[in-house]
C-alpha cells in the first residue's frame, strides 16, 4: 500500500486492516510508522522518486509479507499545477517516476509471487484525470492516463493466474493533496481561493460535493474481494458524474 500515510491511502490501509489484512504501510513520510503500528502492520519507508529505492522497497515488502504480497495498491502521488511552458522538467520527471514508473516497478517485482500462488490483486489509484484532462496539470494527467494503460495491459497478461488489475479513478477527494492545490488553482485561474472548490473542482460534477477517502477505500476493498474476480483491466470512475457529460 504505497503513500499510505495520508488521505486516500490511509483510508484504504485502515479499511483493509478492518477486513483482517496485515497491511504494509509504505510512505516517504516517517510519521506513517505510527499508522502501521496502530493497524498492527509493518511500516516501510521509501522515496518512490528514486527507482533504486523502489526496487529495494519491493524486496523488503516481499520479505515482510513472507514471500508474497497478495494485494498491491499503487496509491502514492502528488500534484503540481502550472502552465506547460512554465512546467519545470525535473518536476515532470519526478511525477512520472512516482505515479507511473514506480507502479510499473512494483508490479514487475511483486506479480511473480502472486502468479505462483495463483491469486492476487493490483489496484492502481489513477484519477478522473486518467480519462479526461483539465488545464495546467500536464504531468499529473499524463501519468494518470499512462497508469490506466499499464492497468489494462498487465490485466491481460496475468488473468490466467487468478490476478485482477484495476484502476480507480476518483474526482476530487477531501485530502491534503486537494487542500494543497487550492492556492495554486486560484493563481492560475485568477479567482479567489474561496471559490476554487465550487468553480473549478466541482464545476464538471453532477453531485456537488467532495468525495470522502472512505468512499474510495470501500470500493478498493470490494475490488480485492473474491466477489470481484471477474472485474479486471478496467478504469472505475468514482467521479460524481463528471464523465457522464
Ligand atoms: N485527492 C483527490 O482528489 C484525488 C483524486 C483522484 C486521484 N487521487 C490520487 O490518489 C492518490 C492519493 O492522493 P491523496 O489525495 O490521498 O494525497 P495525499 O497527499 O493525502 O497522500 C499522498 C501520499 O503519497 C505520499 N507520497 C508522495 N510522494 C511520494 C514519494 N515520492 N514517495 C513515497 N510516497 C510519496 C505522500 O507522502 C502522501 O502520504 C494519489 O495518487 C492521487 O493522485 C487523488
Amino acid at each position: 500500500m504505497t503513500g499510505a500515510g495520508s488521505g486516500i491511502g490511509r483510508a484504504i490501509a485502515e479499511a483493509f486492516a478492518r477486513e483482517g489484512a496485515r497491511v504494509i504501510v509504505h510512505d516517504v513520510k516517517p510519521e506513517a510508522a505510527a499508522l502501521a503500528e496502530a493497524l498492527g502492520g509493518v511500516f516501510l519507508h521509501a522515496d518512490l522518486a528514486n527507482p533504486e529505492a523502489v526496487r529495494a522497497l519491493a524486496q523488503r515488502a516481499l520479505e515482510a509479507a513472507g514471500g508474497c504480497v497478495d494485494i498491491l495498491v499503487n496509491n502514492a502521488g502528488f500534484q503540481h499545477v502550472s502552465p506547460v511552458e512554465d512546467f519545470p522538467e525535473d518536476v515532470w520527471q519526478r511525477m512520472i517516476q512516482v505515479m507511473l514508473t514506480a507502479p510499473f516497478q512494483l508490479i514487475k517485482y511483486l506479480v511473480p509471487a502472486m502468479k505462483q500462488r495463483r491469486w492476487g490483486r493490483v489496484i492502481n489509484i489513477s484519477s478522473v484525470h486518467g480519462l479526461v484532462a483539465s488545464p495546467y496539470k500536464s504531468a499529473y494527467i499524463s501519468a494518470k492516463h499512462g497508469l490506466i494503460g499499464l492497468t489494462r495491459t498487465v490485466a491481460l497478461e496475468v488473468a490466467d493466474f487468478g490476478i485482477t488489475v484495476n484502476a480507480i479513478c476518483p474526482a476530487y477527494v477531501r485530502t491534503p493533496l486537494v487542500e494543497a492545490q487550492i492556492a495554486d488553482q486560484a493563481r492560475v485561474h485568477g479567482i479567489p481561493e474561496s471559490e476554487v472548490i465550487a468553480r473549478i473542482m466541482l464545476a464538471p460534477a453532477a453531485v456537488k460535493r467532495l468525495i470522502e477517502p472512505e468512499e474510495v477505500a470501500a470500493f478498493a476493498v470490494y475490488l480485492a474481494s473474491d466477489k470481484a474476480a471477474v472485474i479486471t483491466g478496467a478504469a472505475h470512475v468514482l467521479d460524481l458524474g463528471w464523465t457522464a457529460r
